[in-house]
């Protein structure tokens, strides 16, 4: 994982009021729950006292109160009451949980894994699903969340992993691809496969910027969407669960159809198709190894995997800036 990142984590209702949600994520043992103002608060689940899984506790007002002792703790892990000690004794300022930041927008809770700047910019979302309805589904993979989205930026895997679906035509030259960034830690990614007419593959560098909407778009360090013209998107948040498994956030949005409730239906119509295909490329990537992506790797690769080295240069970069 690179530290000092905001990781999509959750969708937002996957935390309701009054209650606490454990869950795994970045290969820990969280907590979640949800204030008086409706904000979302996540500690390590693991009460400092100790050691009993805060998650098993109440929401407290804008607390949680620990199942074993009744302890109380705030959004930045500081117990604010031990019951033991009475209402009126002054909170021991030593204790405290790990926190970690959240920031909740376009229906994902993020999580700011690592240390805090303290100008801590806000995460960063997909600024051209405005006004698109969504429908959204998840699937765990046993992969580490790297192999995961390089599978995302893979344009030759397509004529084969999905020969019968987004794949068909054999067009299984690929020139470039063409990557254009967006800023330090987000790019566009065009898509030029061809049929093989006995010409090699045009180089990167030969190709410009094409007119189209159409192409592939990241967000470091999990956000990915497909930009399928200017009426539909599929949008993958990769949350990393431990070393092993991903969630998958899928979501398809749409604007083809605009009437209110039947929007979110279209959308939800796309997802059989979207879920066949995502589980062409599950089947392959499980089998990768090793099941982690570094950039150095021993990996033979090729001009196609371009994008791959560019997402692997850059994760790298990020890691050795956060040590
Ligand atoms: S273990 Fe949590 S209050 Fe004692
Ligand atoms: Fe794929």
């Amino acid at each position: 994982m690179i530290p000092n990142q905001w990781y999509v984590v959750l969708e937002t209702d996957e935390v309701k009021p009054g209650k606490p949600v454990d869950v795994t994520r970045m290969g820990e043992k969280l907590v979640f729950w949800r204030d008086t103002q409706g904000r979302v608060s996540c500690l390590r689940d693991l009460c400092p006292h100790r050691g009993a899984a805060l998650s098993l506790g109440t929401v407290a007002g804008d607390l949680i109160a620990c199942p074993f002792h009744g302890f109380q703790y705030d959004a930045t892990g500081q117990c604010r009451l031990v019951p033991a000690n009475g209402k009126n004794a002054p909170f021991p300022k030593q204790l405290k949980a790990r926190f970690y930041l959240t920031n909740e927008r376009d229906g994902f809770i993020f999580i700011f894994w690592g240390e805090a700047p303290a100008e801590l910019t806000p995460p960063r979302y997909f600024d051209n699903l405005t006004g698109m309805a969504s429908a959204s589904v998840r699937v765990v993979w046993n992969a580490h969340y790297s192999r995961a989205i390089e599978n995302q930026l893979d344009v030759a895997h397509l004529p084969f992993v999905h020969h019968n679906t987004i794949g068909r035509g054999r067009r299984t030259v690929v020139d470039g691809p063409f990557l254009d960034w967006n800023g330090p830690d987000m790019f566009h990614l065009f898509v030029f496969n061809r049929l093989d007419d006995g010409t090699l593959p045009r180089r990167p560098e030969e190709l410009s910027k094409p007119d189209s909407s159409f192409w592939l778009e990241f967000i470091f360090p999990n956000l990915w969407q497909n930009h399928l013209g200017s009426q539909a998107r599929v949008v993958v948040a990769f949350a990393p669960v431990d070393a092993d498994h991903t969630l998958m956030y899928l979501r398809f949005y749409q604007s083809f159809m605009k009437i209110p409730v039947l929007d979110r239906l279209v959308a939800r119509l796309a997802m059989p198709y979207n879920l066949r295909i995502l589980r062409q490329d599950q089947e392959v990537v499980e089998t990768q190894l090793p099941s982690r992506s570094e950039l150095k790797l021993g990996e033979k690769l090729v001009q196609a995997d371009r994008p791959i080295i560019a997402y692997r240069r850059r994760r790298q970069e990020l890691i050795e800036a956060a040590k």
